[in-house]
């Protein structure tokens, strides 16, 4: 007898972590009785039959890698209804009975699509944005800002040395976590972000207080979805040199923030949500996107969650303020 059939893919940016969820996704499969079939490149890959059965061989030596072996990509076409059945006809012709989407926003609005086809799909909240609806975390979300703050600790230094001040820009999308996080353990004297938006002139005079303060350096910890990006805030700021003391430069952190090994947070939690994803197909419980919720597993319907944006932590506002001095 055939055994059942399960397929997992990664979906949108990549997330440290994502090989440790799509390890879990193989092995649990395989020790419930199912088959488990890898499709290549996220939804361009389901949309082009790219699929081939994963062993737990092949899931072997993964957890400790970044990226993500199945490989991903942004697919505009399955946002088309005729995408979604395209996939759905894909799955059902090669025998597939449920479908893991390891994904950050974007990609759980198109598995929820799925999902609303009758199709049993489940979800794995996994971007560095961590701005999905339905967990406190997702994967990817510590290693990108345990990067992202060695980073400002070292442009820390070289600030000191040269009395400078610099606007370090983190990765996010339209959120502002990883910049409110980042600035807040990076003991930042400016954080901008799209929920809290601050003037360019704001900004500078908080720079400029640093300098007034006697400080060595200041560090802006800007979110690239913010009203006013780094570089646009250095423009601004070039004018009034002479008034901000300090010297200015600007730090991209771009993609390095999203490479690199998976730290124990996220390699843990890719582990329970992946084990999670692979009980809810085979005990039949589909539509949901696995999260973390006050350190427990839980399991929320996609229709709670999916083309939501999670709001930032106003307890984590409140203490820029507190601990500005
Ligand atoms: O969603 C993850 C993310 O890294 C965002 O923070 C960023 O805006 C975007 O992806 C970059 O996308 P790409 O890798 O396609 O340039």
């Amino acid at each position: 007898m055939e055994k059942p059939r399960f397929a997992v893919l990664t979906s949108g940016g990549d997330a440290p972590g994502m090989n440790a969820a799509i390890r879990a996704v193989v092995r649990t499969g395989i020790h419930l009785g199912h088959e488990v079939v890898g499709i290549n490149e996220g939804f361009r890959g389901l949309l082009d039959t790219n699929f081939h059965v994963l062993s737990a061989r092949d899931v072997g030596g993964v957890i400790q890698q970044g990226g993500t072996i199945l490989g991903s990509a942004r697919c505009p076409e399955f946002k088309s209804k005729d995408g979604v059945r395209k996939a759905k006809n894909n799955l059902q012709e090669a025998g597939i009975e449920g479908l893991v989407v390891i994904g950050g926003n974007g990609s759980q609005t198109g598995a929820a699509a799925l999902a609303a086809t009758g199709f049993p799909v489940v979800g794995i909240a996994s971007t560095i944005d961590n701005d999905l609806c339905g967990t406190d975390i997702s994967i990817g979300v510590d290693t990108a800002l345990n990067v992202a703050l060695e980073a400002i600790d070292r442009i820390k230094i070289t600030a000191s040395s040269h009395h400078r001040a610099f606007l370090v820009e983190v990765m996010g999308r339209k959120c502002g976590y990883l910049a409110l996080a980042a600035g807040i353990a990076g003991g930042a004297e400016a954080i901008v972000m799209p929920e809290v938006p601050l003037e360019p002139e704001v900004v500078i005079n908080l720079l400029r207080d640093a300098y007034n303060r006697g400080k060595a350096h200041a560090i802006g910890v800007v979110a690239e979805g913010a009203r006013f990006n780094a570089h646009t805030l250095a423009d601004y700021a070039k004018a009034q040199e002479d008034r901000l003391g300090f010297d200015l430069r600007v730090v991209t952190l771009g993609h390095v923030q999203r490479g690199g090994a998976p730290g124990a947070f996220d390699r843990l939690l890719a582990t329970r949500f992946g084990v999670t994803a692979i009980e809810c197909l085979h005990h039949e419980s589909p539509g949901v996107l696995v999260g973390l919720q006050k350190g427990q597993i839980v399991c929320t319907p996609y229709a709670m969650v999916a083309g939501k944006t999670k709001g930032i932590d106003q307890s984590l506002v409140r203490m820029i303020e507190l601990l500005a001095a």
